[in-house]
């Protein structure tokens, strides 16, 4: 007889002794995260080892494991390190960690089926709903990210308001007009990929000019609406920001949605990070009219500080949402009793038809930790924030380069003889030499022509020491370079 093999372990023992090292080993490398760099670049000798043929024959778990910790472990991207605030990165938590092992031990499949999963997932939107103050019944799907979760919302849109069947005629079919989607020149590039993933391409993107405050020019909204209209084409919707990518901006949202409201156009919010605001009493104000949004896209795995990747969208209209994904071959039909019976169709609400129990930290989290704790934790990032604007501001040689609303502070440093591009080559410099030397990882971005160091805090290890070494950094590093 010919053997049968499977992948479970010969001895279960063994593999549980390996599996209880790596958790102990995880837990104090998080509890020891202060004590390495914020991050160091992967070293050439350890890029060589990783550059390995295929593996044929096994290699035993243990010296996997082994390798792992000395080749992968000590190089992460450093977003678990109190002192990385670059781009919009969340910490993560060592409980959440652990909800991910168990759900990839349990390995469900949540796209429709009678499974716990489904229920956990389905419990995870509702709690979110009734966060963001969105009506009960709003529907919603857990998602890899904040692009996604923007992608789910504008296909959404797209087809609600497009006024013909874009299912089955597709987009720029003879005879129909062209679908018109509406943004602030800050928003972030996932809308634009959005759009055009969807067939609308960029010259239905209309960025719209901000003011100072980096916000939507609500007027200029209203004349570029009116103006494609005359021109015959057809606005469907308004994207609006809570919390911009750049510096925390969100949008005048109840103006939107009443803009929306007034022209029949669908709203959209990306609120990736900024959504999360209104978690805390004090802070809601920031983001009012969201509650308002047709479609809501929001990350956990940035200010909820979850591990990667889970994001989420909600859709006000249940039956658009599905209408917009639902393709149901016989295969995947639902059965009256079994397994395909009275689950929830999340593969009917997005583009994954398998996909994970992302749910599970989610849940275990929000339950573990409460909802306040976590209100507590932005609030905490909200101060920090200001703390680090006050700092750039008492300090000469630093300058802030746009207002501080949420967790975003921008700015750069400057130095007498220094201006326009050199001044900008300068701040590169400062911002690659304070990644290399491991102290942080703020990133960049340019602000009116300005290169500017970008620090966002979705980061719940931060203390306000931080911010200090930081700043006395910056200016160490400017100072050695402006006087060499
Ligand atoms: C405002 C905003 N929208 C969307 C995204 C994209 O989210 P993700 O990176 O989770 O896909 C980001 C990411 O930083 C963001 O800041």
């Amino acid at each position: 007889m010919i053997p049968e093999h499977s992948l479970d372990p010969a001895d279960w023992d063994e593999l549980r002794a390996l599996g209880h090292r790596m958790v102990d080993d995880v837990l104090d490398y998080l509890a020891t995260v202060r004590s390495r760099p914020a991050w160091r670049s992967v070293p050439v000798d350890v890029r060589a080892r990783l550059a390995e043929p295929l593996p044929l024959e096994p290699t035993p778990p243990e010296a996997v494991y082994e390798q792992f910790k000395r080749d992968v472990l000590p190089y992460p991207t450093g977003n678990v390190h109190p002192r990385f605030w670059g781009w919009v990165i969340g910490t993560g938590t060592p409980l959440a960690m652990l909800a991910d092992m168990l759900a990839s031990g349990m390995n469900s499949q949540v796209a429709e089926f009678d499974d716990a999963a489904a229920l956990v997932e389905n419990r995870v939107i509702a709690w979110f709903v009734e966060l963001f103050g969105l009506p009960a019944g709003t529907s919603g799907l857990l998602v890899s990210g904040g692009s996604m979760a923007n992608f789910v919302g504008l296909a959404v849109a797209r087809n609600a308001r497009a006024g013909f069947d874009v299912r089955t005629q597709g987009v720029g079919a003879p005879g129909t007009p062209r679908l018109i989607v509406y943004a602030s020149s800050e928003t972030h590039s996932s809308v634009r990929k959005a759009v055009q993933l969807l067939g609308l391409g960029d010259e239905s993107l209309r960025l719209i000019s901000v003011g100072a405050d980096y916000r939507i020019d609500v007027a200029a909204l209203r004349t570029a609406i009116a103006a494609d209209r005359t021109a015959g084409h057809r606005p469907v919707c308004i994207v609006g920001n809570a919390g911009t990518v750049n510096t925390g901006a969100t949008d005048d949202l109840v103006g939107l949605a009443a803009l929306c409201r007034a022209e029949g156009l669908w709203f959209h919010v990306d609120g990736a990070f900024g959504a999360l605001a209104c978690l805390s009493p004090a802070l809601r104000p920031l983001v009012a009219g969201m509650e308002r949004a047709d479609s809501l896209a929001f990350d956990l795995h940035k200010w909820m500080y979850l591990p990667y990747e889970v994001g989420c969208t909600l859709v006000r209209d249940q039956v658009a949402h599905r209408a917009t994904f639902t393709v149901t071959p016989s295969y995947l039909a639902a059965l009256d009793r079994g397994i395909s019976a009275g689950g929830f169709p999340f593969a009917e609400r997005g583009m994954q038809l398998s996909r994970g129990f992302r749910a599970l930290k989610v849940w275990m989290a929000l339950k573990a930790y409460g909802i306040h704790a976590f209100a507590r934790l932005i609030e905490q990032n909200v101060a920090q924030a200001r703390y680090l604007a006050d700092l750039v501001t008492a300090q000469p040689r630093l300058e802030l380069l746009a207002p501080v609303p949420l967790n975003v502070v921008c700015l750069r440093y400057v130095a007498p003889g220094f201006a326009g591009a050199r001044l900008d080559v300068l701040n590169r410099e400062i911002l690659m030499r304070i990644q290399e030397a491991g102290v942080a990882v703020p990133s960049h971005t340019v602000l009116d022509g300005r290169f500017a160091l970008r620090v966002a805090i979705t980061n719940h290890r931060s203390r306000r020491e931080d911010f200090d070494l930081f700043v006395r950094t910056v200016v160490e590093i400017g100072d050695a370079l402006a006087g060499d």
